[in-house]
């Protein structure tokens, strides 16, 4: 038996291959304080051995065997050193690393055309990571890009991945993955590819053929017919019809039980309107509608997985540009709820797409719970950086049922202030709210103009609790994108928090 390897870490990084590239391979994690592994004839902790010893295993260390039998090649990759001591929510954490860094190891080699995982630790967990480490988004033409939005038929992905025993729980990673993925690429594709309209029809093509789904998207005369000015005043600048997508999934065991909704904040290219953004960076704001990107994934991966909820989910989607007709610094918008607002900056539209969409979902649905997903401040990318997503929410155990879906996913999650004390900073001008309220807490004034929009929520004084709506708001300007990549996850746009959101849905069902 030939046996070569090499270490992820150990810089510069030798390669031996056989001569005969094999096309198949393991993935295993292995807990290299007592390695073993259920592939069929390979003796792992023998391989395993041949680590020199004191060698250190941190988690993800990869070693590729080859030429092992029957396998051909095998990667185990380590689980760290003090993996059985792990618990919950670290040792899944721990699994996402082990997977992820064994393909992003096997995915370099030319040939491999097929991955099976030793999933038996945690199924879910491995399939996630290892459908997230695969990813990789390009428009470059050699070899053909699976992204390409003009391509006649599909490619298929670089490795097929299986896991060697078929379980649910690895089924129901898969297509976690596949919807964060989605979003990923829909955040991604440039802003001439995803337009408002070329999201709405991505959507439809995703949905297809799912039960219990309906998708309607709406225009802009629909939008002034519900007095929705406040997002139509976003659109003015630009030429490109702005939608309205609604999809409305209906799992739940009774038909007319009261919905979720999730409302995603869809501007497809942010240029800051007349207050126009520096151009520096200013690409990144093709991603402006990865609030809608993400709860559209998230709700396209609840109808595939059947859950047993009914869920409304809408996305105002737009341009925010400065053409000849754009919203000016100054003007007063009368919103669908009928407040004035004064759009004091152009470039904070977030908040005037979202508060015609968060009222229309509270009021034309009366859901038990709202959550919207908005890439909305640069101060929440100060506050947790790429870390956290922040959260505003009016109700403790929401938070708790977000926070606990954010561990159990590693998509987290951290509580901000939603207070009335923030008021003065966005009431004191001549309309009854303004869209800016200056720099100090702006994430905070940003979710607390939001909250004026969301119908039917506690009362301060909690004397509607038993009826009120939970509310919450999810600022993901942070969370976005990754400047830094981790074992399972590339740079670029995360599609965060996708399943987070899933298994939010999920934990309610259960
Ligand atoms: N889409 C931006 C927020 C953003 C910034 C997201 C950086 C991701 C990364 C939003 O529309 C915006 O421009 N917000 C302004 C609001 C301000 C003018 C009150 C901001 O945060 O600077
Ligand atoms: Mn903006
Ligand atoms: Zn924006």
């Amino acid at each position: 038996m030939v046996l070569r390897s090499f270490f992820r870490q150990s810089p510069p990084l030798l390669l031996y291959r056989s001569s005969k590239m094999s096309t198949s391979a393991f993935i295993v994690p292995i807990d290299p304080k007592a390695p073993s592994s259920v592939v069929p004839n390979v003796d792992l902790a023998k391989l395993w051995a041949t680590v020199p010893r004191g060698e250190k295993v941190d988690v993800g260390t990869t070693r590729i065997f080859y030429d092992t039998p029957a396998t051909k090649i095998t990667a185990a990759s380590s689980l760290g050193d003090n993996f059985a001591t792990k618990k919950g929510e670290a040792k899944r954490e721990l699994v996402r690393k082990s997977v992820g860094s064994a393909v992003k190891a096997l995915k370099a080699l030319d040939g491999l055309k097929e991955v099976t995982v030793d999933a038996s630790v945690d199924p879910h967990a491995s399939a996630v990571a290892a459908h997230l480490a695969l990813y990789k988004f390009s428009l470059k033409t050699s070899p053909p890009s699976p992204f390409n939005p003009n391509l006649k038929s599909p490619i298929p992905p670089k490795l097929e991945i299986k896991a060697i025993e078929s379980s649910k729980e690895w089924d129901r990673g898969v297509t976690y993955a596949y919807s964060q993925n989605l979003a990923r690429t829909l955040m991604e594709l440039p802003a001439n590819m995803m337009t408002p309209t070329a999201f709405c029809e991505r959507a439809k093509a995703e949905f297809a053929g799912i039960e219990n789904v309906d998708i309607f998207v709406r225009d802009e005369d629909w939008a002034a017919s519900k007095g929705m000015n406040t997002f139509l005043s976003v659109t003015h600048g630009t030429n490109e019809p702005a939608k309205f997508l609604e999809i409305h999934y209906k799992g739940a065991p009774q038909r007319d039980a009261q919905p979720i909704a999730f409302v995603g904040k869809g501007i497809t290219f942010d240029s800051g309107g007349i207050s126009l953004k520096p151009g520096d960076g200013m690409k990144l704001m093709r991603g402006d509608m990865g609030g809608a990107a993400t709860v559209v994934s998230a709700t396209l991966a609840i109808a595939k997985l059947k859950l047993p909820v009914n869920l409304i989910t809408v996305t105002p989607l737009t341009e925010n540009l400065p053409g000849p007709s754009a919203t000016k610094p100054g003007d007063i918008i009368y919103a669908m709820n009928g407040k004035s607002v004064e759009v004091d900056n152009t470039d904070a539209e977030g908040r005037l797409v979202l508060s015609d969409a968060i009222y229309y979902a509270s009021t034309e649905y009366k859901p038990h719970t709202l959550i919207d997903v908005a890439t909305l401040t640069g101060a929440m990318v100060i506050a947790l950086g790429e870390i956290f997503t922040g959260v505003f929410s009016t109700s403790d155990e929401l938070w708790n049922r977000l926070h606990a879906a954010g561990e159990q996913e590693f998509d987290r999650f951290w509580r901000m202030p939603l207070s009335e004390e923030f008021g003065p900073q966005i009431y004191s001008s001549n309309a009854d709210l303004c869209n800016t309220g200056g720099r100090p807490g702006g994430s905070c004034t940003a979710a607390l103009f939001l909250k004026a929009f969301a119908y039917g929520i506690e009362a301060e004084d909690g004397s509607n609790a038993e009826t009120a709506m939970k509310w919450a708001h999810l600022d993901i300007a942070g969370t976005m994108d990754t400047t830094r990549p981790t074992p399972y996850q590339e740079n670029g746009m995360t599609g965060r928090p996708v399943r987070a959101l899933i298994e939010y849905v999920r934990g309610l069902a259960n």
